[in-house]
């Protein structure tokens, strides 16, 4: 056996040291782990030559470390997470113009995604925001369902809510550009002091709030809504909401990273992930997102955009770097690391 070791060992060093070395392709993702997984391994089935090398990261975080990593961009491809923070790094210069050949192919909001960025970005999905409470444990408690915003400061939901940090999440930074845009600026922050009254926990990750509550570790997850769907699709029995008082929405999108170093990998799969028989995939991992590919049929379980009551959400304020510093600022300032247990 020792022998045999050794052989191995000797053959593994004949192999020349100028060896070509396969094509690579760094990833960030920014949407749910298990939707991110099966990119890579599909992708690997049509594309076996390029080597994927993927994180997954919260939108916020991803923002953080393409902005790090300006002066050596270590991060060739930015897939997905809320249209915000990419806006903020088109803004900044951090991301890449491209113009895909699939843009013809996509939606209206996606498209505009790209124009008011310049085409240094694009829409691959989209969803509304809201929230999922768990019924059993409501009804174990006796607390009455929320309708809307309001209804989530009732005194009978004190430790039951959870919600991301909106610094690291997109999640949490849509809804709190969603309460700014609803209420105004002053009234938002003194509904979120109030809120925070009723969170237990902020999370990291966006969609992680109803996933607790799935497990009954909390009552009610503030997420987007197909998030809340995932949950009642697994078995769980949480329950979507949609405010009364309307509510925000997220264009997920996609950047190419200014100076990558493997650029013409991240444009095959640029293209690739806008095709409309990947983003067909994407309910089979669980994601209930709207695609942004006219020829993917929407998933029979996403919420229908047309039903809830959405406000006209100005993504290019709110994803500007000036006002998202300017907000996130604001909520370090008055309801950061606060929560209430
Ligand atoms: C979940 C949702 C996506 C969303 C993402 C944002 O994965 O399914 O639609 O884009 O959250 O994640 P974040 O952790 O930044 O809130």
């Amino acid at each position: 056996m020792k022998r045999l070791n050794i052989a191995l060992a000797g053959v593994a060093l004949a192999i020349p040291a100028g060896a070509a070395q396969a094509a690579e392709l760094n990833l960030i993702c920014s949407a749910d782990v298990v939707i991110c997984e099966r990119l890579v391994q599909e992708f690997g089935k049509d594309h076996g030559d390029i080597q994927v090398n993927m994180v997954r990261l919260s939108s916020g975080e991803a923002y953080a470390k393409i902005r790090a990593e300006a002066r050596n961009p270590q991060t060739d491809l930015w897939w997905a997470g809320t249209g915000d923070p990419h806006l903020q790094a088109a803004a900044d210069g951090l991301t890449a113009e491209y113009k895909s050949p699939m843009l013809d192919q996509l939606r209206d909001w996606a498209v505009k995604q790209a124009e008011v960025s310049g085409y240094h970005t694009v829409g691959v999905y989209s969803g509304a925001l809201g929230w999922g409470y768990n019924k059993d444990i409501f009804e174990q408690k006796g607390i009455k369902p929320p309708e809307c915003w309001k209804d989530l400061l009732d005194p009978s939901l004190k430790g039951e809510i959870e919600i991301a940090d909106p610094n690291s999440s997109g999640t949490a930074y849509t809804t709190l550009a969603t309460l700014v845009q609803i209420m105004g600026e002053d009234e938002a922050f003194a509904y979120l002091k109030k809120l925070n009254e009723n969170i237990v926990q902020y999370t990291k990750s966006g969609s992680a709030p109803v996933k607790a509550a799935a497990r009954g570790e909390t009552g009610l997850g503030i997420v987007f809504q197909h998030d809340a769907v995932a949950q009642a699709v697994e078995g769980f029995p949480i329950v979507v909401g949609s405010p009364c008082e309307g509510t925000g929405y997220e264009i997920g999108s996609m950047s190419i990273v200014e100076g990558a170093q493997n650029m013409d990998e991240a444009k095959v799969f640029y293209d690739w992930v806008l095709t409309p028989e990947v983003q067909s995939i994407m309910p089979e991992a669980g994601s209930f997102q709207i695609p942004s590919n006219k020829n993917a049929a929407p998933p029979k379980e996403a919420p229908d955009l047309t039903k809830i009551k959405l406000i006209d959400y100005d993504f290019a304020t709110y994803g500007s770097s000036d006002k998202r510093k300017e907000l996130l600022a604001r909520w370090d300032a008055e309801i950061g690391g606060h929560a209430s247990e």
